[in-house]
């Protein structure tokens, strides 16, 4: 197969990152979480007590951080970091500097055979000519029990309904942004993942096999 850029975007909690494991381990590509980076940065700027009103502050840090780990950390999973990654997000400054880290990373890696990568704005603005684009849907009700169940289960103490309030505003936030909002990119391919996994990835596979 030839080398291939497969982007996975969609709201809080619908299933992005599973489905993008998933199709790194079957198709042997190298996965991306872009969302690691926005909140890796939330974390650093939360550490530095960074001022997020203050522009030439959040500037000064990316300038401090040439580069930030994409490694995946139980840290960086809370709820406050969650909110806070969706407020940064919003600035054009931190997206262009989160998608340089991006595009550097395919190219650093081309001894790779491709690329699974999954965020908000991938297939509509990083990686617009990806060979196959997934926007994954699934409603709010579904994806706050997910996440709580996440939560619970990584030892963090949760709340259902604050959990909903919290992904539907994440989600006004997301969707409604200036600088790359949330939207199903152009050619993207609408998975509706609120059912048996198993039905989902087929669906995904048969789209595989066609590039
Ligand atoms: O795992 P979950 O879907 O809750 O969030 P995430 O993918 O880890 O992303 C955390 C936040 O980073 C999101 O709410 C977005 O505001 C922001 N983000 C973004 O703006 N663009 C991306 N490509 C990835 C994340």
């Amino acid at each position: 197969m030839k080398k291939i850029i497969i982007t996975v975007d969609g709201p809080a909690a619908s299933g992005k990152e599973k489905i993008s494991k998933y199709i790194s381990k079957k198709w042997k590509l190298k996965h991306l979480d872009s969302g690691i980076l926005y909140r890796r940065l939330a974390y650093i700027i939360l550490k530095n007590r960074v001022n997020i009103e203050n522009i030439d502050e959040i500037k000064k840090t990316l300038a401090k951080n040439k580069q930030i780990s994409f490694q995946k950390n139980k840290k960086i999973r809370t709820q406050s970091i969650s909110n806070l990654a969706s407020k940064i997000a919003a600035y054009n400054c931190v997206r262009l500097y989160i998608n340089k880290l991006q595009r550097s990373f395919v190219e650093k890696n081309i001894y790779e055979q491709g690329f699974v990568i999954d965020g908000r704005d991938i297939g509509s603005v990083v990686f617009k000519n990806a060979n196959l684009k997934l926007y994954i849907d699934v409603n709010p009700e579904i994806r706050a029990k997910r996440r709580y169940k996440q939560l619970i289960d990584s030892g963090e103490k949760s709340i259902y309904r604050k959990i909903l309030k919290e992904i539907k505003l994440r989600d006004k936030k997301d969707k409604s942004r200036k600088n790359s909002p949330l939207v199903i990119p152009n050619g993207a391919h609408i998975i509706k993942n609120d059912g048996n996994f198993r039905d989902t990835v087929r669906k995904i596979n048969k789209l595989i096999e066609r590039i």
